[in-house]
């Protein structure tokens, strides 16, 4: 019974994660097929606002796992932790994710910075942010399943590897040391 409903929520993450790779590569297509250079600073503008969204997701949802760790399972608490994470999850960090990469490789391309060493740098950060964010999905389904074995104090360090690499992304691309 338990292992046909975690094989369930797997199938559902995979279409999640399908459909998130189908509207990436439309909102892609789109801007570099249809945006003119005059777009460059609204492109921007989107790109920050989609990584604040994303950071403030990123940096809130480890903090919740503190909280949640500490929780009696099947508790009004820990249910209602479930459902602030899948909100979190889907509503903000996941759609804030796809369009911080979509417009940033547009601005990267119309820019003519991909030669750039500081944009090499961002990149490789910005991949590990992205694997923090799926190692962050994959305890949400863990939470929502009863299924976490990790202590608060765990929870507690993971929230700091999100800030230290959003400190290196920011200053790599405002500062552009190399
Ligand atoms: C792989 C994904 C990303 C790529 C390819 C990318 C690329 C870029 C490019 C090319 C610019 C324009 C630079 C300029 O015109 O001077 C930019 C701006 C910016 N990016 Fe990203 N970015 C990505 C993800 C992120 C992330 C995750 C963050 C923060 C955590 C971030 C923070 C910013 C900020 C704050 C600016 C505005 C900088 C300024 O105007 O001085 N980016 N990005």
């Amino acid at each position: 019974m338990a292992g046909s409903q975690n094989r369930d929520s797997g199938k559902k993450a995979v279409t999640r994660a399908a459909i998130a790779i189908v509207i990436f590569l439309a909102v892609v297509l789109l801007l570099f097929f249809f945006a003119t250079d005059d777009f460059y600073p609204w492109a921007k503008a989107v790109h920050v606002i989609a990584v604040i969204s994303w950071m403030a997701g990123m940096l809130y949802l480890p903090r919740l796992f503190v909280y949640h760790a500490q929780a009696e399972r099947g508790s009004v608490q820990s249910e209602t932790f479930k459902v602030m994470e899948r909100r979190l999850l889907r509503g903000i960090i996941n759609p804030a994710m796809v369009l911080t990469w979509a417009f940033g490789l547009w601005l990267a391309w119309k820019g003519g910075w991909f030669s750039a060493g500081w944009l090499h740098a961002k990149i490789a950060a910005v991949v590990l942010m992205s694997a923090v964010h799926g190692y962050l999905a994959g305890a949400v389904r863990k939470f929502a399943e009863d299924r976490n074995e990790k202590p608060a104090r765990h929870w507690r360090f993971v929230n700091e590897i999100p800030t230290l690499l959003m400190i290196v992304i920011v200053i790599l691309v405002v500062v552009k040391p190399f």
